[in-house]
């Protein structure tokens, strides 16, 4: 496993990470999960992101408990948890000073740890001002209830003002983003966040890595069944994956998995070590919803040394021009 520096702080990331989103409680029990983070554990993973969104917050109990049973030393692995979407009532959502610790306290407790690795805003709130959430994650960074704290989608103009506010007033930078970043979702880190990563530093801890699981290319032949658009509660998904976009993307998938056949790998690790390739990614969190999932996708580190300039270009060739 290689391991990289989260954006200029000295916190050393696996480069594959894992996370919960979907998978934990829908997909994913308590002896699975056990499976999974031992699974990606034994390969060098030490990082582990969620939620408290995550099936309201069940994804956070189900990594507690496995966590507990599994008993890695508290100093080898990193934790996350996102706070915004903690439930129905005013006070529990967004990035108000309040519900900001309400959310941190609950995740230690849903979690087991005594403190967070990684806190983010798992999106930004206009109905907060910048200064407020800053300085509740500044404080619960001095109070040592979390190590770093991030943002996730948030627009370059929201992280410069969390920048400016933090150099003003004395308190903690953001350390890290959260946003997607795949063969076809690049803007953000390849355009948007440009600055941050040579201005302040930023780190990145990438999600959606497979687009969801497009860019394994089992959506060709229509949705298999067990796949997430087929659960309960993820119908917009299947919407999603019926959209124009999502049509054109599996399309490019099935020539992506030419490419990959041609240079000797599986789609998954040529979709994976492409996001790998770039120096701004500090993680890639992977999602896998089961153990032959998770062990193929981390195989993707033997694959590091194929990433010619001529695959390269052979892949930004099909990501940039439309299908017929
Ligand atoms: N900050 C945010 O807003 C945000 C949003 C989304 C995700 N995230 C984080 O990023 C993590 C990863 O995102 P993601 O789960 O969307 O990642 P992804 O890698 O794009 O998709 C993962 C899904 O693809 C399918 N898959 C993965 N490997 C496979 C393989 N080898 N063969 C066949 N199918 C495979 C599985 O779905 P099936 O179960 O359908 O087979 C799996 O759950 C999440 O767990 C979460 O921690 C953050």
């Amino acid at each position: 496993m290689e391991y990289r520096n989260l954006g200029r702080s000295g916190l050393k990331l696996s480069a594959l990470s894992y996370g919960s989103w979907v998978t934990f409680h829908f997909q994913v029990n308590e002896a699975l999960a056990v499976d999974l983070l031992k699974t990606a554990y034994d390969a060098g993973v030490n990082f582990f992101d969620n939620a408290e969104a995550y099936a309201h917050g069940e994804s956070e109990i189900i990594m507690g408990r496995a966590l507990k049973k599994l008993n890695f030393p508290r100093d080898t692995y990193c934790v996350s948890s996102k706070v915004f979407w903690g439930g129905e009532k005013p006070t529990q959502q967004g990035l108000c000073h309040k519900h900001i610790v309400d959310a941190c306290h609950c995740a230690l407790q849903r979690l087991q740890v005594d403190y967070l690795d990684l806190y983010f805003c798992h999106r930004s709130d206009p109905e907060t001002p910048i200064e407020e959430t800053v300085r509740a994650m500044h404080t619960l960074v001095m109070q040592g209830k979390i190590c770093y704290w991030g943002t996730s989608e948030w627009s370059a103009e929201e992280l410069k003002e969390a920048y400016k506010v933090s150099q003003d007033l004395g308190l903690t930078p953001p350390t890290m983003e959260q946003p997607e970043y795949n063969l076809f979702q690049r803007g953000k880190i390849e355009k948007e966040y440009r600055d941050f990563f040579q201005d302040y530093g930023l780190g990145t801890t990438i999600w959606s890595p497979l687009s969801s699981g497009v860019l394994t290319g089992k959506y060709k032949n229509g949705i298999p069944s067990g796949s997430r658009p087929n659960l309960v509660g993820y119908e917009w998904m299947k919407d999603s994956f019926e959209s124009a976009d999502f049509i054109e993307r599996i399309k490019k998938a099935d020539k992506l998995e030419e490419v990959a056949e041609e240079t000797g790998m599986p789609l998954v690790n040529l979709a994976l070590g492409w996001c790998l390739q770039n120096p701004d990614v500090s993680t890639v969190i992977l999602g896998a919803s089961s153990v032959e999932q998770l062990k193929e996708n981390l195989k993707t580190v033997n694959y590091i040394d194929s990433f010619t300039d001529d695959l390269i270009d052979k892949i930004e060739s099909i990501v940039q021009t439309k299908p017929n």
